[in-house]
């Protein structure tokens, strides 16, 4: 550990000198505006996007059946292809093709095995087929209805058919809810790792149906709740408590807005992923090490749960964060009967990690707790990510 306490040592003595000053090391102020958030009398939400490409993330109980309407706001009637995957189509297909075409939209779906496994290149391939077949032209949107599976694939064939098509993104899953349909980054998995290839590219329209979430398996929708966690780690002290005393049982319409309003404040200040974004990484780059480890039996919430403990703990030990700051983080974890612990080696995790996208040249950015509610980017070389990891074990 010697390595990476060098590292940090000299921040350490700075940060203890400057008790009261919050330093970041990529500076940025979050944009918290609470402006740009409008709430209508049936209860639904709406939160203005302003990136590259602005849009509007919807959220409320029953709005599936809006879909439409809704759609028909930023894409001319013409045809919808919904793409969909083989446990969500059958729950959610039929309203949604229904909702479409009553607003005036011809549908085509495009269905394919649910799972990370369908994440590839070969269904990819397929859906491009399928639009270059169905004669679809750049006054046509896709429809991405399901998990961030779904979003990242149909994201990813709407930025390359025909060098960009319209696209909106139905999250049907908490994790797709609060992160992976909100900030355009798509992608689809090669067989050297995780998402390594993909674009930014932003939807047209999210809409977000929180009834869909009642469908979903518990250990799934448990799953999402790791990335719901993350924003008040990261951003959101008020946050982290109230989950702290509710566990899963959780007012899902304020908080997937909540975590919405955060994820748009971090898209917009940096919609390339160069600084302050880099934050959403929080567990993410040691996360990935034990799911790719476990081939994939250990589920992305389960792995960013305990890259989120184990940076906790090395932060802890490193006097980056306190004792109690590192156990409330375990303790939110454990509330939601998350898992904290790998039997994995730090040289297991630390060999998988070396494909991480976040690495740039021989540094690797950590994304360490300092107390709830802050956190901070510490570049670090790779060679001491070891015993960072190591530390955190
Ligand atoms: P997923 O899309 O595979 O969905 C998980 C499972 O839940 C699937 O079997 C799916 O069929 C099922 N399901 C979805 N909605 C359902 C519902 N309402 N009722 C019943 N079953 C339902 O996985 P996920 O956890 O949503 O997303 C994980 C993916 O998202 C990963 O590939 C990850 O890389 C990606 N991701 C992308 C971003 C981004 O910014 N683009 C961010 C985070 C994660
Ligand atoms: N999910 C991480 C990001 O959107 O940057």
């Amino acid at each position: 550990m010697s390595g990476i306490s060098a590292h940090v040592g000299r921040r350490i003595r700075l940060y203890r000198k400057m008790k009261n000053i919050t330093i970041e090391v990529f500076a940025g102020m979050i944009n918290k505006s609470k402006a740009a958030v409008s709430k209508y009398e049936n209860g639904e939400i709406s939160i203005d996007i302003e990136t590259s490409k602005a849009y509007k993330v919807n959220i409320g109980a029953g709005l599936l059946s809006e879909l439409g309407e809704q759609t028909a706001k930023v894409c001319e009637p013409g045809t919808a292809v919904i793409i969909s995957d083989s446990t969500v189509w059958p729950l959610y297909g039929k309203i949604v093709e229904t909702s479409l075409q009553s607003a005036g939209f011809s549908t085509l779906h495009f269905v394919f095995p649910a799972g990370e496994s369908s994440k590839n290149i070969q269904t990819y391939t397929q859906i491009l087929n399928f639009l270059a077949e169905n004669h679809i032209t750049r006054t046509d949107c896709l429809v991405a209805l399901g998990g961030g599976v779904v979003g990242d694939l149909t994201g990813f064939a709407a930025a390359c058919y025909l060098r960009g098509v319209r696209f909106v993104q139905v999250p049907t899953t908490v994790l797709a809810a609060v992160d992976s349909s909100v900030g355009g980054k798509t992608a689809i998995d090669l067989p050297a790792g995780k998402n390594l290839a993909g674009a930014f590219c932003q939807p047209s329209l999210v809409l977000c149906d929180t009834d869909t979430l009642n469908t979903l398996p518990e250990d799934i929708f448990r799953d999402g709740c790791a990335e719901v966690i993350k924003y008040g780690v990261l951003y959101d002290e008020t946050l982290f408590s109230e989950l702290l005393s509710s566990g899963m049982d959780f007012d899902r319409e304020s908080v997937i807005c909540r975590c919405v309003q955060w994820k748009r404040d971090v898209v917009m200040e940096d919609e390339r992923d160069t600084g302050s974004r880099m934050k959403l990484n929080l567990g993410h780059t040691i996360g990935h090490g034990v799911e790719a480890k476990s081939d994939f039996s250990v589920s992305h919430g389960q792995a960013v749960s305990i890259g989120m403990a184990i940076a906790a703990r090395a932060a802890a030990k490193l006097g980056l964060c306190s004792e109690i700051c590192c156990e409330q983080i375990q303790k939110i974890l454990q509330t939601f009967r998350l898992p904290v612990r790998t039997s994995y080696s730090a040289e297991d995790l630390y060999n998988y990690t070396l494909s991480d996208k976040k690495r740039a040249g021989g540094e690797i950015h950590l994304i360490i707790p300092r107390r709830i509610g802050l956190c901070d980017i510490i570049p670090t070389p790779i060679d001491h990510l070891k015993s960072f990891i190591q530390a955190g074990l």
